[in-house]
């Protein structure tokens, strides 16, 4: 139904019509999106923030308003507490540096699952090192889910904070936040909340699930790559030290001594990404617009249909059957090796993700290396997932 506002998907793979089934690595762009980018960099471009000739004045307000929309798009209650980065990893980063910075030392607990994503592991890795501070995981089972009970025994007066993802880029899991959020912080604990696969495809509220912070990235809602988005609690990012210094992040300099801007300044040092941001700033009102509750229900269509379909294919697994799953579906085929189901498939248009998709903790647990893994965005249809399994039981029965 929205698949012809996507320049991309009107195009031929392999001379056949192509089929995106890999959204949870990167969404599609809609032609506002691309449209919005060129018009800013054709008409509109110039820096943010530092001139005042009124082109500037002009982009400095559209990038503001792209801010204010961002805020709104997560139910934050200010836009000061909408920091820019470069994506969800980044974020992640800041936050795991100046944290740590801020409030870890030595034996103090950072908490996170086995589900995590590369990008929810290794920043508080290296974080725990510098700290001398401890990382605990607590387990996920073979259906995908946590058991909150864990998350809660796990939780001590050491724990400092608890890192956790909404949605699992492995399972498709979605995480209850709400219910994790009150067992965090009756513990004491602060919670970072990775969206990255949440904030294309669930309305989200950072108030209402009462998360301290929480990250997603602009390239996975439909907008461009490289800005993604650091939401924090006012109070909490003001007692945060900068992660990086530079240009705009001061309110002054001399040799001896630099003062800090407020916020959200003071985590944006340098020239920011401009364009990058109007582009987020159009794909937050494409969602808007369509409604995040409609892209839920039909993400949850989409999962529901494939996966009934694809329970017909003899030898197929799907890994991940959470009670409350989003358009996510890994799967290994017995005696297959994802990586020729994936071949396979592009030869016939489709574009599946195939491999470790950065969480190899998780499937290492699960005795696996590699799984084939198609995931939904809002563009994709039934025709598309009936054309995919037909395909899928094709390559199958060539490469059993
Ligand atoms: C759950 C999850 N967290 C984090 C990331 C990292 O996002 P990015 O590479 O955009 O920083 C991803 C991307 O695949 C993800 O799926």
């Amino acid at each position: 139904m929205y698949k012809n506002d996507f320049p991309m998907l009107s195009q031929k793979m392999q001379g056949q019509p192509l089929i995106y089934l890999d959204s949870a690595a990167t969404a599609q762009k809609p032609k506002s999106v691309i449209d919005a980018m060129t018009d800013f960099y054709t008409h509109h471009y110039s820096t943010v923030h530092r001139a005042v000739y009124q082109l500037s004045q002009e982009a400095t307000k559209q990038y503001h308003e792209a801010r204010v929309s961002v805020a709104k798009f997560l139910g934050a209650a200010k836009s000061h507490e909408i920091i820019f980065t470069r994506g969800t990893t980044e974020s992640i980063n800041m936050i795991a540096y100046s944290f740590g910075k801020a409030f870890m030392k030595q034996g103090d607990e950072v908490l996170i699952t086995e589900m995590e994503h590369h990008s929810n592991i290794v920043p508080w890795q290296i974080m725990c090192e510098d700290r001398a501070a401890i990382l605990k995981v607590i387990p996920v089972s073979e259906k995908g889910e946590i058991n909150l009970a864990d998350l809660e025994k796990a939780i001590t007066n050491k724990t400092k904070i608890v890192s956790v993802t909404q949605i699992s880029n492995l399972f498709g899991t979605i995480n209850d936040i709400k219910q994790i959020a009150h067992i965090v912080h009756a513990k004491g604990a602060k919670l970072l909340v990775d969206g990255a696969q949440s904030a294309p495809s669930i309305s989200v509220n950072v108030q209402d699930l009462d998360v301290d912070f929480f990250v997603f990235s602009g390239h996975k809602i439909y907008g461009p790559t490289g800005i993604g988005v650091l939401y924090g609690k006012e109070e909490l990012l003001n007692l945060l030290p900068p992660y990086q210094g530079g240009g705009d992040m001061i309110e002054t300099v001399t040799f001896e001594k630099t003062t800090y801007n407020t916020l959200p300044m003071k985590f944006e040092a340098g020239t920011p990404m401009i364009v990058e941001v109007i582009g987020l700033g159009a794909a937050i009102k494409y969602l808007t617009q369509i409604g995040m509750k409609n892209i839920e229900s039909l993400q949850r269509k989409l999962l529901e249909y494939a996966e009934e379909r694809m329970r017909e294919i003899e030898f197929l697994r799907i890994i991940g059957q959470a009670e409350h799953k989003k358009g996510i579906i890994s799967f290994i085929v017995e005696g297959v090796h994802p990586l020729d189901i994936g071949t396979m498939l592009d030869l016939k248009g489709i574009a599946i993700r195939t491999g470790h998709l950065c969480v190899q903790p998780a499937l290492r647990k699960l005795g696996l290396t590699a799984v084939a893994r198609a995931s939904f965005g809002l563009y994709n249809s039934i025709d598309e997932i009936d054309l995919f399994i037909s395909s899928l039981k094709d390559v199958i029965k060539i490469l059993k």
